[in-house]
């Protein structure tokens, strides 16, 4: 686009750079020293074994706001399937897949993002974003009917998601001395579920701008299906910027703005970014757990006392109102008292 495209255009998409190149060389930038948290230990019955893979949760959460999960539990089959369906949607000829066109102010479907204010640059993405969970919420008109088994394969992933989330959420608040249930609880009557499946395009310009803009998700939790090879993930930590690695068949897992809020600022909602690719193109499938929309979203109350005061407002339909542009790795800022 950028190539044909005028001023205008080209503005929109290199705001984050403001048209000055982003980084010489981000290749040089170190590898994340990423926590590897293994679930099957997390649920071991060794209670030593299990104690200190939560002990290495715990600092996972804290500091970087993020970790890879391996051992999840999730088919290595049921992983290739969701990224060689996806893939082949984005193949599709344009008229194919734009019979899931999104409307212009819904997120949902086929297409770029919706883009809410001028300061935003838009990302080098095409995505497909669907509501997948609960089942009722689901609009079948943007799911792809090509490939023919894309429906079932989501549908397959976002339960196990679904667990996994379970899973994850119950460790967490194990972390924090709460009864297991405390983070589900708030969820309401059931976890909402998004996925986000995104085809980066090779970019011409890889240095003027992002594959996705720096930002921390609204979710309360993200599951991030990488790409088999390519990287070009980032997240920031104190002010510094680090490669993640792919490691085979993990999933990796960041805190959103909503469980920074649901902990009172003790886990992190993680900063990030993708960077963008001259040679080679990248899929990843992010899906993103919250409390159910209807619910209010605000620090938790045990985590709350005299000496803890709660650092954020309590907030409604949290994903709809806000969104977390964050340039320059700032903290969720929209929300805090
Ligand atoms: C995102 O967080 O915007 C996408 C992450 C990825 O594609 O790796
Ligand atoms: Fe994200």
């Amino acid at each position: 686009i950028l190539e044909t495209a005028g001023e205008d255009v080209l503005e929109m998409f290199t705001r984050e750079s403001g048209n000055r190149n982003l980084a010489a060389d981000p290749s040089a930038l170190p590898w994340m020293d990423c926590p590897v948290i293994d679930m099957s230990l997390l649920l071991s019955s060794s209670e030593g074994e299990a104690a200190e893979e939560l002990r290495k949760l715990h600092y996972a959460l804290v500091s970087w706001g993020s970790f890879q999960l391996i051992n999840h539990g999730i088919m290595e089959s049921l992983l290739n399937k969701i990224r060689e369906n996806s893939k082949e949607f984005f193949v599709l000829p344009v008229e194919e897949r734009m019979k899931y066109l999104r409307a212009p102010n819904d997120p949902e479907g086929y297409g770029n993002d919706t883009v809410l204010s001028r300061n935003v640059p838009h990302n080098w993405n095409d995505r497909l974003y669907l509501n997948v969970y609960p089942e009722d919420r689901r609009r079948l008109v943007f799911w792809p009917q090509n490939p023919s088994d894309f429906r079932g394969t989501l549908h397959e992933f976002t339960m196990k998601v679904k667990e996994v989330n379970e899973t994850i959420v119950q460790a967490m608040a194990r972390c924090l001395g709460l009864e297991d249930n405390s983070f589900l609880e708030e969820y309401g009557e059931s976890v909402t579920i998004q996925a986000r499946i995104n085809h980066y395009p090779k970019c011409p310009f890889p240095e003027l701008v992002r594959a996705s803009r720096t930002h921390s998700d609204a979710s309360a939790m993200t599951f991030l299906l990488q790409d088999k090879q390519v990287e070009g993930l980032q997240v920031l930590k104190d002010d510094n910027w680090f490669k993640v690695p792919i490691i085979p068949n993990a999933l990796f897992v960041n805190v959103g703005d909503q469980m920074e809020i649901m902990s009172n600022g003790i886990f992190k909602s993680a900063v990030h970014r993708v960077v963008a690719n001259s040679e080679k193109e990248r899929l990843s499938v992010a899906m993103f757990c919250s409390p159910c929309s209807e619910m209010e979203i605000g620090p938790f109350k045990k985590l709350v006392n005299e000496n803890q005061p709660p650092l954020y407002k309590t907030i409604k339909q949290y994903g709809q109102i806000f969104f977390q542009y964050h340039p320059k790795g700032e903290r969720p800022i929209t929300s805090m008292k």
